[in-house]
């Protein structure tokens, strides 16, 4: 009984090493995509406000908001519940990531007041408060956080990254 338990394990074993870590989907390559994807639409909202096409922009705003929105709206449901459940942290790097995600949806609520008001000044000004705001954020998650969920989530990382496709890719 022994040397079959023995046996299973070297086998696992074997799997991993031949499949190597990288097989699976993670976190860290996971959700930078969409961020990058969520940064694209926000050029074409801007591009189209700085000239002045307002029809453009209305599409391209109400785009990027609902993409954004479903980003927030993924993590907050399915990622960080999971990292706080492994962790125990509630009040670390979860915390701080949910009141910048909602001074970001406070932003998007003022950008989208712009736009429907054909203020190109401010919704300039929304948008670069925006930007900074998206890049500081979107670098904490992943050079921190994304990382920190890759290595304290261990078996459950390759299934919430699917989930977090799936759910993204409805968006
Ligand atoms: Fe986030």
């Amino acid at each position: 009984m022994a040397v079959k338990v023995m046996s299973t394990s070297i086998h696992k074993n074997s799997l991993t090493f031949f499949l190597g870590q990288n097989a699976m989907p993670t976190i860290s390559q996971t959700l930078p995509a969409h961020h990058k994807h969520c940064d694209d639409l926000f050029s074409a909202a801007e591009e189209a406000a700085q000239r002045g096409q307002w029809k453009t922009c209305s599409e391209a705003t109400g785009r990027y908001m609902q993409t954004m929105l479903a980003h927030f709206d993924a993590e907050e449901s399915l990622l960080f519940p999971a990292f706080e459940n492994a962790t125990g942290m509630t009040s670390g790097p979860t915390q701080m990531m949910r009141i910048e995600h909602d001074q970001m949806r406070n932003l998007l609520g003022q950008l989208e007041v712009a736009q429907k008001a054909q203020d190109a000044d401010t919704f300039s000004g929304v948008a670069e408060t925006l930007l900074i705001l998206m890049q500081q954020h979107n670098m904490k998650e992943e050079n921190i956080l994304y990382p920190m969920c890759d290595q304290t989530l261990g078996a459950q990382v390759e299934q919430l990254s699917a989930q977090l496709s799936a759910r993204l890719a409805e968006a």
